[in-house]
């Protein structure tokens, strides 16, 4: 996204994310890490009307700047930088698969040697709480301990990673995996990798790039 500022690409994810069918309306949200703080979408606002100044800048205790009122789930994104310094953008969808796992309080074991993407040998569903409470923050911050990507039970999925070009990328393999795992279980429960097929699929993640 060369060019944009971080506003600009915050707002850009989050229309791709809808354009992509990963969520509808103004479910999700997505925020970028910017300085001492992020820029976050703003809350309730469809974001095919929203414009850059819209989106609002806070810091980590939540106070900022922006005529918006912030996305009701910023804590999770503030703790979320706070607890995990590689975390430069992250994004929160109720895309379909996902959410339907999420429905069913299922995480995505190791059916698929991908799900080590998401950086071990399960992608967690992190238990129920309120959207918007310090409860679903901290259960989100748990789900994802060693892990880029989990579901949130009877809600959605959250990832993070180095920038939002490569959040929205792992969110798209996460919700591919999720639907997936769905279609395998409707035939029955697929056998999972062993540690060691995961621990290499890992290692080799660890080197794969252009
Ligand atoms: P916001 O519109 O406040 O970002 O909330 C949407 C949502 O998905 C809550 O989890």
């Amino acid at each position: 996204m060369n060019g944009k500022s971080v506003r600009e690409q915050v707002l850009a994810t989050a229309l791709s994310m809808n354009s992509l069918g990963l969520n509808q309306g103004s479910s999700g949200n997505v925020s970028a890490r910017d300085g001492r703080g992020f820029w976050i979408t703003p809350t309730a606002l469809p974001y095919d009307r929203c414009t850059p100044d819209d989106l609002v800048w806070l810091d980590w205790s939540g106070q900022g700047r922006g005529r918006r009122k912030p996305s009701s789930e910023w804590r999770m994104h503030a703790d979320i930088y706070r607890t995990y310094p590689e975390a430069g953008g992250i994004l929160h969808a109720h895309s379909l698969y996902c959410t339907t796992l999420a429905c069913l309080e299922r995480p995505i074991t190791a059916f698929h040697y991908m799900v080590a993407l998401a950086g071990g040998d399960s992608i967690r569903c992190a238990p129920y709480a309120a959207f918007g409470s310090q409860a679903l923050s901290d259960a989100a911050v748990a789900a994802l301990r060693d892990r880029s990507a989990a579901l949130l039970a009877h809600h959605g999925m959250i990832c993070h990673a180095a920038d939002l070009d490569r959040a929205l990328a792992l969110a798209v393999e996460v919700e591919t995996l999720a639907r997936m795992y769905l279609q395998a279980l409707a035939v029955t429960e697929p056998p999972v990798l062993s540690a060691a097929a995961m621990a290499e699929a890992l290692s080799r993640f660890s080197d794969y790039r252009p």
